[in-house]
């Protein structure tokens, strides 16, 4: 039998009667149609699913569809604003920061977490923060170029939806490990 939650996806608001065990990747991809969220292990390390709730960025295979009612969550597809791409986007454009594509959602929205709490990160700090986040691809040198990058950008720490005030941590699926 379905739960009925409210979720804020992407600033629309959703009315869903959801299964108890439906994780929020499943109700995201498949239930809402934003596939731009990624599944890409089944052991919770690769990162690939990270979105933001409330403001935070969590692995959405960590964290299910019921603890998201009254929650605001944004996906990549929320990242761009009027058309326009967010500074983190253009920066892993500008820097080549992918090849196949597949971690990039999640590295983005881990990336701008970081961004948002720490605007001028050194270059270990963002290699740190990005430990949750797994390439198979890259090497990982141009996504943290492309990191640094969005970093002189004066929107590059843009998120959506802040945190709520006095919450600087999040304990249901965090990404950074
Ligand atoms: Fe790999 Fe969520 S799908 S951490
Ligand atoms: Fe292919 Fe990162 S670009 S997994």
């Amino acid at each position: 039998m379905g739960v009925p939650i409210r979720v804020t996806v992407n600033d629309v608001a959703r009315d869903l009667e959801v299964e108890p065990r439906l994780l929020l990747v499943h109700m995201l991809r498949d239930r809402l149609g934003l596939t731009g969220t990624h599944v890409g292990c089944d052991t919770s390390n690769c990162g690939a699913c990270t979105v933001h709730l409330d403001g935070h960025a969590v692995k959405s295979c960590t964290v299910l569809a019921v603890q998201t009612d009254g929650a605001h969550v944004t996906t990549i597809e929320g990242m761009a604003k009027d058309g326009v791409l967010h500074p983190l986007q253009e920066a892993f454009w500008d820097n080549h920061g992918l090849q196949c594509g597949y971690c990039t959602p999640g590295m983005i929205m881990a990336a701008s977490e970081l961004l948002a709490h720490n605007p001028d990160p050194t270059e270990e700090e963002v290699r740190t923060s990005l430990e949750g986040n797994l390439c198979r691809c890259t090497g990982y040198h141009n996504i943290v170029k492309a990191v640094l990058d969005a970093a002189k950008h004066p929107e590059g720490g843009r998120i959506p939806v802040p945190p709520p005030a006095g919450r600087t941590d999040i304990t249901i699926g965090g990404v950074g490990g």
